[in-house]
């Protein structure tokens, strides 16, 4: 699998005689210092593959307290007084402890140093605070970005993420000076940030933004509409999901914004970083292996089943669940249909790794009782055991009702575990349908289905446990495809490049050094962009 390792020798690197654009990466949780979902994720390991094509990125994170324990350096850079009335903060600098890339964070303990999540309390309630937390996050980024905070670096460039990151582009448009440029992505449409408008003078935003064609979203002030609105450039994170927030389905009420913005509108799917998921050298696995010798991946599986009470029986079709439990991933659906699953395929075994609405963990412990040996769940979620029941999986079980990109399957396909995934954003995206019987593409890597209900999706499974059971031949070689899928980070990275490149106005490189060409990033869907605009089914 070596060659799947993340450096596409095309795209590397390509500085111009004029200089490399310098990015700040701003978002509200980046791995290994902060991680709730997969926005972590990309935010760790995109800035590092930035980094490969030669491009100065830096981060930019609040200073939770497990973040400024984990960084490395730190060291304190500047004083940033007054970010909110009467909220004051100090911006320390250090490097990611994984990539050694520049980080800074924002220490104000008043508003990180709290039990719980980012985003929630303890119970699961959104701190009443989130816009002064973000707002003020919003606002030491722009003062870094525009070099007021440490003088000796200025960013050409700004890429925010999400809505906790929204304000950004605003501050920036606002700021009247030669300003950075703007990347907004859109990692999730269903979470935008929206507060009363009383908030305003608090985050010290003027009145004239406060209308239809600003932030203004029925009657609220948006977070996710001023990153959308006022940013250069928007992208989310696949092609599909750029296409499905432009209709009412998707768009939680804000496609009018994302068609307005079709133009500046691209979708880029996300890629993994292809070290840190790596059965060859997974250090959380009790067995290494690779397509070309599967034997580790039965042994990872006798082991896990041994740890989850599962019956140990390495020839019983192992379905595992590794998510949020939300109403997005259809947890809801999967719950009610796994009874019926459990009892149509006898043989069938289930184990679920997450944690979510304390009614569905509670829903899935319940069923787990009813079947002894052969359903296993965990809830929580530890980096650890995740990266275990990847390596154990025989299939992965991902219903969306939406699903912006999703980095679970891909994790999933590496690892040789084959996705039963719905038919939407970066899931169909990723997944090639194997057809009924696996007798379509030979270079199918899973199964798809189309609607969000529990027939669909037990359908699809069964047609998954028909080939497991029936066709093992045929399902090794679809493990074998799955895994020498390239997910990696190259070219995509080098895609957010070339946006960068041309916002900060640096010719690209022409000879050797050169930017990849649009026919070989056939998977950006922009209808600004001279490229086909529709995406392949897999990369
Ligand atoms: P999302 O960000 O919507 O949850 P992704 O598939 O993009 O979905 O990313 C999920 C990431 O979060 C993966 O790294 C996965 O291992 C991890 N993860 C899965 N379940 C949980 C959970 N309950 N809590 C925290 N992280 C989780
Ligand atoms: C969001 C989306 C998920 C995506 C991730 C990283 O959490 O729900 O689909 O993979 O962001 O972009």
């Amino acid at each position: 699998m070596d060659e799947m390792v993340d450096a596409a020798p095309n795209f590397a690197p390509f500085c111009s005689e004029q200089g490399t654009p310098h990015v700040l990466f701003v978002a509200s949780e980046i791995v290994p210092l902060a991680k709730t979902g997969g926005l972590a994720d990309v935010c760790g390991a995109l800035p590092t593959a930035l980094a490969r094509l030669g491009i100065d990125v830096r981060l930019i994170m609040p200073g939770y307290p497990g973040a400024l324990a984990r960084l490395d350096a730190p060291r304190q850079v500047a004083d940033l007084e007054e970010l909110l009335p009467g909220v004051s903060a100090r911006l320390i600098a250090g490097t990611m402890p994984d990539s050694g890339l520049p980080v800074w964070l924002v220490d104000c303990p008043a508003l990180y140093d709290r039990p719980g999540t980012p985003y929630q309390d303890p119970r699961g309630c959104e701190w009443e605070d989130n816009a002064q937390r973000f707002g003020a996050f919003c606002h030491a980024a722009a003062r870094v970005a525009l070099g007021q905070a440490v003088h000796e670096w200025r960013a050409d460039v700004v890429h925010a993420h999400d809505w906790h990151a929204g304000l950004v582009p605003l501050l920036l448009a606002l700021s009247g000076q030669l300003r950075p440029r703007t990347v907004f992505t859109v990692h999730n449409a269903a979470f935008q940030g929206n507060f009363p408008f009383t908030l305003a003078a608090q985050l010290s935003l003027p009145q004239d933004v406060l209308t239809p064609e600003g932030i203004e979203y029925y009657d609220q002030l948006s977070f996710l509409k001023a990153g959308v609105r006022y940013a250069d450039k928007v992208t989310t994170v696949s092609p599909t999901y750029a296409n499905e927030i432009c209709t009412p389905e998707f768009g939680f009420g804000m496609d009018g914004l994302f068609r307005a913005r079709r133009a500046d509108l691209v979708g880029i799917l996300n890629g993994i970083d292809a070290q840190q998921w790596d059965p060859c050298t997974d250090p959380h696995l009790s067995h290494n292996y690779s397509c070309s010798d599967l034997r580790g991946k039965e042994s990872c599986k006798a082991n896990e089943q041994r740890r989850l009470n599962l019956n140990v029986d390495t020839s019983a079709p192992l379905a595992v669940f590794i998510s949020r439990l939300t109403w997005q991933k259809m947890a809801d659906v999967l719950l009610e249909k796994l009874p019926a699953m459990l009892t149509l395929h006898p043989r069938l075994q289930f184990a679920l790794h997450g944690r979510g609405e304390s009614a569905l963990e509670a829903g899935f412990a319940f069923m787990a009782a009813r079947f002894p040996g052969r359903a296993s769940v965990q809830i929580g979620y530890e980096e650890g055991r995740a990266h275990r029941l990847h390596a154990a999986g025989d299939i992965l079980l991902h219903g969306s009702r939406f699903e912006p990109c999703g980095l679970t399957q891909m994790y999933a396909m590496r690892y040789g575990t084959v996705p039963v995934v719905r038919r939407v954003g970066g899931l169909a995206d990723s997944v090639r349908d194997a057809g009924i019987h696996a007798r379509g593409a030979s270079d199918a890597t899973g199964f798809v289905f189309d609607d969000a209900t529990g027939e669909a999706m037990e359908s699809a499974l069964s047609r998954c446990i028909a080939l497991y059971e029936r066709r093992p031949k045929r399902c090794s070689e679809l493990r074998k495809q799955a895994m020498s899928g390239d997910f990696g980070w190259a070219r995509s990275a080098a895609t957010y490049a070339r946006i960068y490149f041309e916002l900060a106005g640096i010719r690209i490189p022409t000879r050797s050094r050169r930017m990849p060409t649009c026919a070989e990033l056939p998977w950006i869907a922009s209808q600004s962009d001279d490229c086909e605009a529709a995406p392949p089914q897999a990369r």
